[in-house]
């Protein structure tokens, strides 16, 4: 029996066909699969017992109807995107097997099992691999609307899993990955798919990009090179498609010098500063969370400023409760938007290095923001932190204050002027006020003021390793002398 799929995509045209073959007893070996889009399996021979999506195999039934586990369905849903031609073939083996031999949903290591898991594994990394990858470029199309294009080379049948989380990511953007077998475009409202297209379709370069790669040598981090870890993670098959690859090998023959220079800087001596003491406090209206699951959803559906409304989530902080200290930011930025932590991105990264360079433990802090919602410009296609307006992170003080409530810290470090501020309810000088225990809140908590990590990232290369080495100076302080600070 020869089943053609004209959609090899199509998990419902695979499930109606195989239950059908499943019902008339049809065994694996006499059932020869193909999708479109796939190698032809069948060659010319068009022979007898061929069926297409519209005419399911008309074999008699046995009218016996076979369940399975859910999770085998859900695995047939990645499986089916894989590009091996045999995939089809394997899942109806599997199929029937179920059927047939109840013992086979309790075998971790049945092989057949195991080819399945490995084909959804590889059809996994792939999906992760295009959303991390895939470069737009914006181009002006003849009807005088921008939209922004793309080339991706995925391995496998994945553009029609993925399109949706593009969707959602770019909604405001009109935009088109186009690949060689598929291509689909969002016009801000709905996905369209059509046929692949040709590599030379891939639009030129556009003024972006050289913003981009500014941005991706000012994000490199020498100290933190692990050339093997990139390797793995940024497989060289995609690099000809990635307009930063060829900065790659320059910055990685420089990261050793580089990283020599900032472990040879002096530390600076800290300076004493005794500041004013003041606490600005905005009344919670109605009642205070009662837990930080409930301070997460109120945030989260928290519409005081209009930032919010333009925010994946709100990022509340993750941390121990009652821990000695709880660090505070400024707002979340790209990626912890998006996933939903604190401190994950360059800055978080920066903040990762120098606490272990401080053999800090980072589960033993409580990190958490000022603000937040992540506040953004949308440039083109990328979303351009924007820093909050004072009315804002106004707004958001009595989370921050609730939130410090809930984690009971000892001691708070503020990092940048945004966090201090919400923490002193009053303008604070960074430079000025920086590196000491000299703070104190009016809930009674220290508060220990130092730079935010971005601003180390802006710093030019010349001036970076000093200011990095007073900043690790600051919190090698604030780490220490909490205790201290709290029985003065
Ligand atoms: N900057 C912050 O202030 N907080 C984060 O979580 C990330 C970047």
């Amino acid at each position: 029996m020869h089943v053609r799929l004209d959609d090899p995509v199509d998990l419902d045209a695979f499930r109606r066909h195989a239950r059908q073959l499943l019902a008339a007893g049809v065994p694996p070996a006499q059932a020869a699969w193909n999708g479109a889009r796939d190698e032809d399996l069948f060659g010319e021979t068009g022979q007898g017992g061929e069926t297409g999506d519209a005419a399911p195999p008309a074999t008699p039934t046995s009218g016996e109807r076979h369940a399975v586990p859910a999770a085998f369905v859900a695995l047939c849903g990645d499986v089916i995107l894989h590009r091996d031609p045999q995939r089809f073939a394997l899942m109806y083996r599997l199929l029937w097997r179920l059927a047939h031999e109840p013992s086979l949903r309790h075998d971790p290591l049945d092989a057949d099992m195991l080819q399945a898991q490995q084909m959804a594994k590889a059809v996994h990394r792939d999906i992760h691999k295009m959303r991390a990858f895939v470069r737009f470029t914006r181009v002006m199309g003849e009807d005088g609307l921008e939209r922004h294009v793309a080339w991706f080379e995925p391995d496998h049948h994945i553009v029609e899993a993925n399109a949706p989380f593009f969707a959602r990511r770019f909604a405001q953007m009109r935009w088109a990955i186009l690949t060689p077998e598929r291509c689909v475009e969002w016009d801000g409202e709905t996905l369209a798919f059509g046929e692949g297209a040709d590599r030379r379709e891939k639009p030129p370069p556009d003024a972006g990009e050289q913003l981009w790669l500014t941005y991706y040598e000012h994000i490199f981090n020498p100290a933190r090179l692990k050339v093997a870890m990139m390797r793995r993670e940024m497989p060289r098959r995609y690099w000809h498609n990635l307009p930063e690859a060829a900065l790659i090998q320059p910055l990685t023959d420089a990261a050793e010098a580089r990283s020599q220079s900032m472990i040879d800087a002096p530390p600076t001596a800290a300076r004493r500063i005794r500041a004013p003491i003041a606490l600005h406090v905005r009344p919670a209206d109605g009642v205070a969370p009662a837990n930080l699951g409930e301070l997460r959803a109120a945030a989260h559906a928290c519409r005081e400023c209009p930032i919010g409304a333009l925010a994946t989530q709100a990022v509340c902080g993750e941390g121990p409760l009652a821990p000695q200290h709880m660090l505070v930011g400024e707002q979340p930025g790209d990626q912890e938007d998006l996933m939903g932590r604190p401190f994950v991105g360059p800055a978080g990264q920066l903040l990762d290095r120098a606490m272990a360079q401080l053999g800090w433990a980072r589960d033993s802090v409580y990190l958490a923001n000022a603000v937040k919602h992540f506040k953004y410009e949308l440039r083109g296609k990328r979303r351009i932190h924007k820093t909050a307006a004072q009315r804002e992170a106004d707004a958001c003080t009595h989370w921050l204050d609730s939130e410090i409530s809930l984690v009971r810290p000892q001691g708070l470090v503020a990092l940048g002027t945004t966090a201090a501020r919400a923490l002193l309810g009053r303008p604070v000088a960074v430079q000025a006020e920086r590196g000491a225990w000299l703070h104190e809140r009016r809930d009674g908590r220290p508060v220990f003021v130092t730079l935010h990590p971005s601003a180390l990232l802006r710093l030019a290369d010349g001036e970076r390793a000093e200011a990095y080495a007073r900043w690790l100076d600051d919190l090698e302080r604030a780490r220490g002398t909490v205790s201290a600070a709290i029985a003065a």
